[in-house]
């Protein structure tokens, strides 16, 4: 889960590696670090505990030159948060730096057979032990007179036969000292890409990086090594030796993934979602046929009509997606859905019956228990779908087929326009689904003008930002709060709890509304607000008299209601107002609020918005 970069060419790397790093910090942010070998052939090492604006000002003092280097932003998995644990590691006595992301399984039984052959241990990483590994294969290289003629074939020799040793994750870059004109990059289980320049390469975890350098960009798949020198780029699989590799175009610009003007890029993607779901929607309705067309939808409607049972798979906030899919699907497609935690799903081994199809959602599309899932699922046969917002990803690269959510970069850790897209995309499934079933045409077009409202709606809940600044300042010093919802709306609560805990540390529980009664309600006091979600519907007279339930025991309430919604004004403490839309839709509007909610407590409680503690955007790891 942590981010690396590598780059050759006549720039000075320190200067695309640092700025990389700062764009792939989302992916880690424990401790960071360079390597890099001047033109006189020194290899220097410069690394601290701590974000890359620390790492940034000690290079201030004492830079890195030289126009090749490797960089990395750490999410400690083995050993602390500390200046030695921190990447780049070193080979041997220095013949090489290495980076890496992703787990080592077998490291200690590795590292106890280097130590016995004397290598010397400056960590606590499984990381150190590929560095020296790869070391142990180099031994007799030097005497290779002329390596390029020999196309680094050597090099590579050696790197594979150290990783063939390996059981685990990895994305890693090495940094060889006596051969500065090359990198060797490897990937198995965690993202890696080249970006293509002229005269120059780029190597980064995922796209963000590269925004503004290049718009080239080859993605290593599983088992592929790259050797990349200033103006070659070669790819060879462990098994099949030389492969082509194709260069796709970037989707998008720097400034997707800048700031612009505001305090935090959470904050930056709470607003983008009228646009982030317009684009989700554009081209993707069939007025002709009243239905949803998705072009990476790869089975038949045919088969799609054989489908009689549906199974959602995701981690966190895209579970709750995939639970507000579930009512979404069933209510529209009138089709079975199962929600399953990929983390579960991936050992659980359910019976799964023939007609069932599987989507895997997931914003990175590089998270490990979702791939898992997916991989034990079309294992078995069934086909798989991928709902991501990354285009090329390892998901996408691997499921069957599958719908881009097009929301843009999602860079805050605590995802916003990912959940509010996702819900958007599982409506127009259910209409797609729904037609090709029972839904009639005016059903389809009613269902399509009500999607095509949802944007300006947006904006109108967007509105409520002061208010609901106003909110969190009075409620910021409460350390638990109550998420309450009934229908699609339960799973929004469980997503307004996540997204408070995520970045205000404040402990938070969301329930159906009604299951309070069972023991949660003994939570109550004066000091636990309770935010209730209850737009009209057809439960809205049920969540009202379970708001009654609360305010009998003084609990102070916050309730999300439609705009003009008098009744529920009178009976809670605080109410946020948004847009009246269809029950299925009701979870993307009522997220906002949430989402804002969390927001603004957090920024009042001065915590760091977009670089939560113990977080990372994409958990790469199991
Ligand atoms: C949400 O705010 C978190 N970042 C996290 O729960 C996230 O949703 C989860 O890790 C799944 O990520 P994915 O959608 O990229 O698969």
């Amino acid at each position: 889960m942590c981010g690396i970069v590598g780059y050759i060419g006549p720039r000075e790397a320190e200067e695309f590696l640092v700025a990389g790093l700062r764009r792939l910090e989302y992916r880690g942010y424990d401790s960071a670090g360079v390597a890099t070998i001047s033109p006189e052939g020194a290899l220097t090492v410069a690394k601290t505990r701590g974000r890359i604006e620390r790492l940034a000002a000690q290079l201030e003092e004492t830079p890195t030159p030289g126009q090749v280097g490797i960089g990395h932003t750490r999410w400690a998995t083995h050993g602390q948060a500390t200046d030695e644990n921190a990447h780049p590691h070193l080979g041997g006595s220095g013949t090489l730096a290495l980076v890496h992301n992703g787990v080592i399984e077998n490291f200690q039984s590795l590292k106890r057979r280097l130590e016995g052959d004397g290598y010397q241990f400056h960590s606590e990483t499984d990381t150190e032990v590929i560095a020296h590994l790869i070391d142990s294969q180099l031994a007799g290289q030097s005497a290779v007179d002329d390596m390029a003629d020999a196309h680094y074939q050597p090099l590579v020799e050696a790197v594979q036969t150290a990783l063939a040793q390996l059981q685990g994750t990895y994305g890693l870059v090495v940094l060889f000292h006596q051969w500065p004109e090359v990198l060797i990059a490897a990937r198995s289980g965690s993202p890696l890409i080249v970006g293509v320049g002229s005269g120059e390469h780029f190597i980064a975890s995922d796209a963000s990086p590269l925004a503004g350098y290049t718009d080239k960009i080859v993605y290593l798949a599983d088992h592929e090594l790259a050797v990349v020198t200033a103006d070659n780029l070669r790819v060879v699989h462990r098994d099949e030796g030389h492969v082509t590799h194709d260069i796709h175009v970037l989707d998008f610009e720097s400034g997707d993934v800048d700031l612009g003007d505001y305090d935090h890029y959470m904050l930056k993607e709470i607003f983008e979602q009228p646009e982030s779901l317009t684009n989700a929607m554009r081209g993707r309705f069939d007025f002709d046929a009243a239905t949803a067309k998705f072009g990476g939808l790869t089975l038949s409607p045919q088969q799609l009509r054989s489908v009689q049972r549906l199974l959602l798979t995701a981690c966190g906030t895209s579970w709750h997606a995939a639970l507000v899919g579930e009512y979404q699907l069933e209510s529209l497609a009138r089709l079975p859905v199962e929600v399953e935690y990929a983390s579960e799903l991936r050992y659980r081994n359910p019976p799964i019956q023939s007609d069932t199809l599987l989507f895997a959602i997931t914003q990175s599309g590089e998270t490990a228990d979702t791939l898992a899932a997916m991989r034990e699922v079309k294992r078995k046969g069934h086909p798989v779908l991928a709902i991501n917002n990354v285009v090329g990803s390892t998901i996408a690269h691997e499921a069957d087929g599958g719908i881009y959510l097009r929301a843009g970069p999602e860079i805050g850790v605590a995802s916003t326009k990912a959940f509010t897209s996702q819900c958007t995309v599982l409506a127009m499934l259910g209409l797609y689904f729904g037609r090709l079933h029972h839904l009639s045409f005016s059903a389809g077009m009613r269902i399509i003008a009500e999607l095509q409202e949802l944007p300006d709606k947006v904006r109108r809940a967007l509105q409520t930002n002061d208010e609901v600044r106003r909110i969190a300042r009075k409620y910021a010093d409460c350390d638990n709060f109550l998420y309450l919802g009934r229908q699609a709306n339960f799973p929004t609560a469980l997503e307004g709890a996540l997204k408070l805990k995520e970045i205000s540390y404040i402990h938070a529980e969301g329930y159906p509304a009604a299951e309070m009664k069972h023991g949660p309600i003994a939570l109550v006091d004066r000091h636990t607000p309770s935010v209730f979600l209850m737009p009209q519907g057809h439960v809205y007279d049920k969540v009202m008299a379970n708001l009654q339930e609360i305010k009998a025991r003084n609990g102070p309430v916050i309730a999300v209601i439609c705009e003009g919604d008098m009744e529920a004004s009178k009976l809670a403490d605080d109410v946020i107002e948004v847009p009246a839309v269809e029950e299925f839709l009701q979870p993307i509007i009522t997220s906002i609020p949430l989402q804002l909610l969390a927001y603004h407590i957090a920024v009042a409680r001065g915590c760091d918005i977009d670089r939560p503690r113990n977080l990372a955007k994409s958990v790469t790891v199991e």
